[in-house]
């Protein structure tokens, strides 16, 4: 079948496959607590059966919000960060043109750079534009301001009535400052599950309605998701969400306390973004944990190679491998070959960056570095939708070997209280005088 595969044998003699499959009992327990909800954090377990349960309507009707905000506005603005952000981003970038003269869809909100966001209203002086506003709780910081921010600038230039026909939130379904917006207002809205966190929500309207204003094809990423989510619900040898859930855990135990998610196409750089917030928010806690970290190769072969060859040896790493690449460039040959690279002529762009995926490979092997490798055929919204629902799957898993509680980020809230006490916010009178002291 043409789907995403997982290769987990060259691990550099760092674990065996019995010392993987030593976590077979365990994995396949926590297969079942994800499916009968039996497991910590049980609560947040809507993410797991999300592709399967979307309906063509709900497909058809974000199509169709989409379409009005396309047609009516030069540019949308998604406000949103981290779950709320991460995941439209990832798929968005990994669809569009690089060079493309213009986006659709332009993010805000993801932080408060105060030029990033003078930039944009500059950027958008010019023009007609909408704004999709993401937030789950309602109450996040950073979103707060830009749409503050946007929503004010767009009622100026075209009142109020109009804005608001360009304006859609996605939120909680009856809690939070911008579901009251939202009603007041009158804003068309969607609602992000109670049982889905943010960042396993990238199948809910909080990304497809960002990447279906983009362009691209919601249904067929929600169908890749859904071939994923058949073949990891059951444990089994032939289950690669649990066998990425296992290796990563051998690997950790072993003493590999860092995961490089390694991408080799730079399309897949904002898909690592994601990644790290899935694992990082996920398994992070109770002083444990495998550190997600990510680079672009051969980008970052230039920069953080020689660390990867020759520093602690407390790494490995996760490659995506795409199989095809869309375009094809072929290397020209030269009459003068001064710079020696005929003998390269005739190949490939893509023939050449596989060579060193493959040289790498075997450097880092050598180097004691393990590898695991996840092939993806192409570059497509329904290879896109399997890997996310890969990683998921694979992260709940995983958290559950982990013995941790996959689906909450008490650690998140830390410098949210801290921010807060320092600008004074009404209620942290206590925490503001406490902090003071401290600065
Ligand atoms: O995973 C999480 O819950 C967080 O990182 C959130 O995604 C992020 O803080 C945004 O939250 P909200 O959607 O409530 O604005």
């Amino acid at each position: 079948m043409n789907s995403i595969k997982l290769e987990n044998k060259n691990l550099a003699g760092v674990v065996t496959p019995e010392q993987i499959s030593a976590y077979d009992k365990v994995a396949t327990d926590a297969i079942y607590q994800i499916e009968n909800a039996t497991g910590e954090g049980s609560d947040f377990l809507g993410w797991a059966h999300l592709p399967s349960s979307i309906t063509d309507a709900e497909i058809e009707d974000i199509n169709n919000t989409a379409k009005n905000l396309s047609d009516n506005c030069d540019v949308v603005v998604a406000v949103g960060i981290g779950g709320s952000f991460l995941g439209a981003k990832a798929v968005n970038e990994a669809l569009s043109d690089a060079f493309a003269t213009s986006h659709k869809v332009v993010f805000a909100g993801q932080n408060i750079g105060e030029d990033y966001l003078s930039q944009l209203l500059n950027f958008l002086k010019d023009k007609t534009y909408g704004i999709i506003v993401i937030s789950k709780s309602g109450t996040t910081t950073e979103p707060a301001i830009a749409f503050r921010l946007f929503r004010e600038n767009l009622e100026k230039k075209l009142g109020k009535a109009e804005a608001s026909k360009r304006i859609v939130a996605v939120t909680d379904a009856s809690k939070g400052a911008l579901r009251k917006m939202a009603d007041t207002e009158g804003w068309k809205t969607y609602i992000i599950p109670d049982n889905v966190g943010g960042r396993f929500s990238v199948l809910t309207p909080v990304g497809l309605l960002p990447i279906a204003v983009a362009g691209f094809d919601i249904k067929a990423l929600v169908e890749g998701a859904r071939a994923m989510e058949m073949t990891t619900m059951k444990p089994g040898a032939d289950n690669i969400a649990q066998t990425y859930a296992m290796t990563r855990n051998a690997l950790y135990n072993a003493g590999k306390k860092i995961e490089i998610l390694v991408n080799y196409n730079p399309r897949l750089h904002y898909f690592a973004e994601w990644w790290k917030q899935l694992y990082g928010e996920s398994e992070g806690k109770d002083g444990k944990g495998i550190f997600p970290t990510a680079v672009d190769f051969s980008t970052d072969l230039h920069s953080m190679g020689q660390w990867i060859q020759e520093g602690e040896r407390t790494i490995f790493e996760t490659v995506l491998s795409v199989e095809c690449s869309d375009n094809t460039v072929v290397i020209p040959s030269d009459k003068d070959n001064l710079d020696g690279l005929n003998y390269i002529a005739g190949k490939r762009v893509d023939e050449v960056n596989k060579m060193a995926e493959l040289g790498t490979r075997i450097a880092h092997v050598d180097g004691g570095v393990p590898n695991i490798r996840i092939t993806i055929p192409s570059i497509n919204e329904k290879h896109l939708g399997e890997l996310i629902y890969f990683f998921e799957r694979a992260c709940g898993i995983s958290g559950y070997i982990l013995c941790i509680n996959p689906f909450n980020q008490p650690g998140v809230e830390a410098y949210k209280r801290n921010m807060f006490a320092l600008l004074e916010k009404p209620g942290y009178e206590q925490q503001t005088a406490e902090i003071k002291k401290r600065i």
